[in-house]
């Protein structure tokens, strides 16, 4: 049983069993590092207000370092009995810095204290996944140069619909993942708010600066009701509602590439090292990488559930219940990071086949859609086109052929409007060239694409900075 920094109340000692469950010091450790900054900022207001002495700050300020670097160097001894990183550190203070600590708490509880903690650590994580995904995107935009030549089918219901550039379908993805930054990105604004001197929940009898505390910590805006600081945990479900889309897209892709890398697609072959064996059949390669990104994408929903349902029925203001939001928020920062390093290593190093890719986007009427429109240009309304295109393709299906392999004279039974440069429409070149709209697949405009993402990547780092 370890002595309490709250226990002038109590007359008995607390239960074994409830000090361990009670504990969140195994999750919260990680956030030593923003506990002691915070309590550094909190300590300088203080005495710059004349609420604690100069000498009795520097005192507590000098002690906290001391407490980091133990903390650093894996000295520092860690127990149950003191329940989180909050009390570890403050009653190691007491014995590092002496009586003086017991100064440090005035004007704070750990109310306002735990969720400045959690609000810094998040504003870290989510510059860091901004970062990163803007290296994953410039990845993604380097695969599509490198690729810019190679058809493949493009899908719908998964059967094969129309032929596509792989670069257009993977700027796709380029197009997630940067309305996934820019969501992170309006994350920040609202993860950015600084709640200390909130108190437990009503504020403070002490002539507290927060704006103080605020610039010192980095802040742009200190919260406005002591009631909403300290049992908000909005910025979190929004930053996992963020992590959820993201994962989604990632897992998307996932699930692409292991279709793509089957025998029966043979598009793609995964790096040897971003593949793993079988313990008993020898021959296989597994896609192990994404189907990992797939399941954890399970676990990152799961976590943003569990904070939803934590949170929906708690009386204001804070209750211990909130306790439990780091887990599923510390382990979907992890899962998200991870995924997207990984996928920024793997995805410039996959192994595309472009003649399986090509022959699978040459067979099976992917041209259909260019017969129909042939037919509209020539003055047949859509509908009818789209019959009249339709009758040819079962008739080219009993003879085993593709629209293209057809003899002008058997085309023209379908209608006479067709003629000789009917041929050169419905070569896959031509397919994919003339759909020149804003946003298709021809090459001058996946060309274009690419220019333009990378010229406002350039923008949004600097703007990032
Ligand atoms: N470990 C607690 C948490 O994470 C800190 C706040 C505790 N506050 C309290 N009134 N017991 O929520």
């Amino acid at each position: 049983m370890t002595e309490k920094l709250w226990g002038g109340r109590f007359s008995e000692k607390t239960d074994r069993g409830v000090e361990i469950f009670t504990s969140s010091i195994d999750v919260d450790k990680r956030l030593y590092a923003y506990d002691i900054e915070g309590s550094i900022a909190h300590c300088s207001m203080l005495a710059k207000q004349s609420i604690i002495t100069e000498e009795d700050a520097s005192l507590i300020i000098q002690g906290l370092g001391e407490i980091k670097r133990e903390i650093e160097r894996g000295k520092f001894r860690f127990d149950e009995g003191l329940e989180d990183i909050h009390m570890h550190i403050e009653s190691r203070l007491l014995q590092v810095a002496g009586k003086v600590a017991q100064k440090l708490h005035t004007a704070r509880s750990r109310n306002d204290q735990v969720v400045l903690d959690v609000r810094m650590y998040l504003r870290d994580e989510t510059a860091k996944i901004i970062k990163n995904l803007v290296n994953l995107k410039k990845g993604i935009l380097l695969f599509a140069r490198d690729n810019i030549d190679t058809i493949l089918p493009g899908y719908t219901h998964l059967q094969r619909a129309q032929p596509v550039l792989l670069a257009h379908h993977m700027i796709a993805y380029y197009e997630m993942f940067l309305r996934d930054a820019n969501r992170f990105r309006d994350c920040l604004k609202r993860i950015n708010i600084m709640p200390l001197g909130s108190g437990a929940l009503a504020g403070t009898t002490f002539q507290i600066d927060r704006d103080y505390t605020a610039k010192l910590l980095g802040f742009k805006e200190v919260s406005k009701n002591s009631i909403d600081s300290v049992s908000d945990r909005d910025f979190i479900i929004e930053f996992l509602s963020a992590a959820s889309i993201c994962m989604m897209h990632f897992s998307r892709l996932s699930e692409e590439l292991i279709l793509w890398s089957t025998a029966e697609f043979g598009f793609i072959e995964l790096p040897d090292s971003f593949a793993t064996g079988s313990s008993i059949m020898p021959q296989k390669k597994n896609p192990d990488v994404p189907e990992l990104i797939r399941g954890k994408t399970g676990r990152v929903f799961g976590n943003l559930m569990a904070i939803l349902s934590i949170m929906k029925s708690l009386p204001l203001a804070y209750n211990r219940d909130m306790q439990e939001d780091k887990e599923p928020l510390f382990d979907t920062v992890d899962i998200l990071k991870a995924c997207i390093d990984i996928c920024s290593s793997m995805i410039p190093r996959l192994k595309i086949n472009k003649e399986a890719m090509h022959k699978a986007a040459t067979k099976g009427f992917l041209n259909a859609t260019d017969l129909a429109d042939y037919l509209v240009t020539a003055g047949m309304p859509f509908r009818q086109a789209h019959t009249c295109t339709g009758k040819a393709v079962s008739y080219a299906l009993d003879k085993d052929k593709e629209l293209h392999e057809l003899t002008l004279k058997e085309l023209k039974s379908f209608s006479t409007l067709i003629e000789k440069d009917i041929f050169n429409i419905l070569s896959i070149e031509q397919v994919i060239s003339r759909r020149k709209s804003f946003g298709g697949t021809a090459k001058e405009n996946v060309m274009a694409a690419i220019q333009e993402a990378e010229k406002s990547l350039n923008v949004l780092e600097q703007d990032d900075k």
